[in-house]
């Protein structure tokens, strides 16, 4: 296996500006491109912005604003919010970009070559929001009247002249595909709803688009624009430098390991996509993985509701890691969650405060008040003392395994079982008594907990980077010490290593703000 991995994000519409859900789909995402440069692997993380297509031309429209000009704003805020958020993406794709129109028309060729698009008429219905095509079968009537999506966005009938990919031709191919890998579709619930899907028999698929201009057009025939999915799911390999396939990262990096995508669009991702590429000759990605939606308060996020969250507001009131924690613990990844104030504050306050800042806390305290702000040294263990610093060992595995699987809250579950131990260690060997009882016994204790909470720190970086770099600054850990090779015992704390004077890192929300830090 080659320590290389590629990771990606949906590329968001830029029709609108940047909520909780883009910020979650990134969030998940650089999560595990940290986890996996941590554990030595060469990354690459890609995320961007999905520009054509009739919903951004008319939403440019409706702000009286050129279409290119308004493209270059909005997918500036996303850009914002990436730095914002603190992801850690290596390439952030623009679909106007001159190098995904070349690569767009480049995979259009060889689809063209390979026989597999043909032109036609398409006589149906498309919904805008969506940028999806519907059978009259799908639909169904709203409060009103109307015929809409089964994702309740409006339909309309379009008639027009449309190249058709042939895509019912592939219906045993994928399902052979799926069959032969378990988990390309996670979880496992989604993945037997493509399979049906798939089962019940595909129709082709138009790929143009005659009656606008906003996109990428059709090699050989200018009065067609490519639909706009066939362009966007094209910017996965845009990013590798596709059509140049044989040397560069296209080389290294493709297959995918992951696309981190949301519930809605995993049809695009699991069927259409894979399908395209192998149409096209090219190898189809290793997994998708689509995730839940979120609702506040128990209420569907909508802009007609008022009710969206906008991430940058949330994390000005909670704080940036405080909200990266709660994001990737509160639900089961994969699950629909419900954002509350309440819950993102029993998180803050319980788990953080009170479980991981605490332990910092009286610990460095310690330290500094008892050991004359150096590590002390470390006597012979007990077993309790081996069983708290073994759970720290096993770490890594049992984090590790959880992100494989994209179990995030499996992950963070298992550090704050150590977590939780370490601080009921500390009250069982009450450290404070044995400053005056038997003040070598206390080093040995101490020394076992800076040990412990530097285990946790290190692995606690994907979610929380600057939390966690701060912590690992107050254990006195070299910035070249924090990947996971250095867990092993040759990077253990050293005994006289000088610490810094302790600080709270993690605060606690109290009368509506943020407590002060320290305690
Ligand atoms: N442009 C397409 C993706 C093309 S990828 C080749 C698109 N863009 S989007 O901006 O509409 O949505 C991007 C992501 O945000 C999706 O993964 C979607 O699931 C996610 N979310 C939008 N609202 C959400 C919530 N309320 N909760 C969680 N995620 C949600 O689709």
């Amino acid at each position: 296996m080659s320590k290389r991995y590629y990771v990606t994000t949906p590329i968001y519409y830029v029709n609108d500006d940047p909520h909780i859900g883009h910020a979650y789909t990134t969030l998940a995402c650089d999560a595990l491109a940290r986890f996996k440069r941590l554990d030595g692997f060469e990354v690459k993380f890609l995320t961007g912005t999905d520009e054509h297509g009739q919903k951004v031309a008319k939403s440019a429209a409706a702000a009286g604003i050129d279409t290119r000009e308004f493209t270059d704003k909005v997918s500036r805020n996303f850009r914002d919010l990436a730095d914002f958020m603190n992801y850690s993406h290596d390439d952030f794709i623009r679909t106007t970009e001159e190098r995904h129109i070349r690569s767009s028309q480049a995979i259009w060729r060889r689809l063209i070559d390979n026989g597999e698009i043909y032109l036609d008429t398409y006589a149906g219905w498309y919904a805008v929001r969506d940028e999806a095509f519907y059978t009259g079968d799908e639909l169904t009537t709203d409060a009103d009247g109307n015929k809409v999506a089964p994702s309740g966005a409006e339909v309309e009938w379009v008639e027009e002249p449309s190249y058709f990919f042939r895509l019912s031709a592939w219906r045993d191919r994928l399902l052979e595909f799926y069959d032969a890998n378990p988990d390309f579709i996670l979880p496992k619930t989604r993945r037997n709803e493509v399979v049906s899907f798939v089962s019940g028999g595909l129709h082709d698929l138009s790929v143009s688009r005659t009656t606008f201009k906003w996109g990428v057009p059709v090699p050989g025939d200018e009065d067609h624009i490519m639909y706009v999915w066939l362009d966007a799911l094209t910017n996965y390999i845009t990013a590798l430098g596709f059509p140049e396939t044989e040397t560069g990262e296209y080389a290294t990096f493709w297959p995918a390991d992951l696309h981190m995508v949301g519930k809605d669009i995993l049809r695009f991702h699991a069927v259409y996509w894979p399908a395209f590429l192998m149409g096209a000759g090219l190898e189809p990605p290793r997994r998708v993985f689509a995730h839940g939606w979120w609702t506040n308060e128990g209420q569907k996020i909508s802009k007609s509701l008022g009710n969206i969250i906008d991430p940058v507001k949330l994390v000005d009131k909670y704080g940036l890691d405080q909200v990266r924690y709660f994001l990737l613990r509160e639900v089961p990844f994969g699950n629909d969650g419900d954002f509350t104030h309440q819950a993102m504050v029993n998180r803050m306050n319980g788990e953080l405060a009170n479980d991981y800042g605490n332990l910092g806390q009286r610990v460095l305290s310690m330290i500094n008040k008892n050991c004359g702000g150096r590590v002390p040294e470390r006597g012979a263990l007990t077993g309790d003392d081996e069983g708290l610093l073994e759970s720290a060992h096993g770490l890594i595995g049992r984090v590790g395994d959880a992100m494989e699987a994209q179990a995030f809250h499996e992950g963070l579950e298992a550090v704050w079982a150590v977590v939780r131990a370490a601080n009921a260690y500390v009250d069982g060997q009450a450290p404070w008594k044995l400053a005056k009882e038997d003040p070598a016994r206390m080093g040995t204790v101490l020394c076992v907990l800076a040990e412990t909470i530097r285990h946790l720190a290190i692995l606690t970086q994907p979610f929380m980077p600057d939390s966690s770099a701060r912590l690992l600054d107050q254990l006195a850990v070299p910035e070249d010490a924090r990947a996971f090779a250095c867990l092993g015992p040759d990077h253990a704390l050293k005994a006289g290593t000088e610490l810094p004077i302790p600080e709270g890192v993690f605060p606690r929300y109290e009368n509506g703000e943020k407590a002060e830090e320290g305690d």
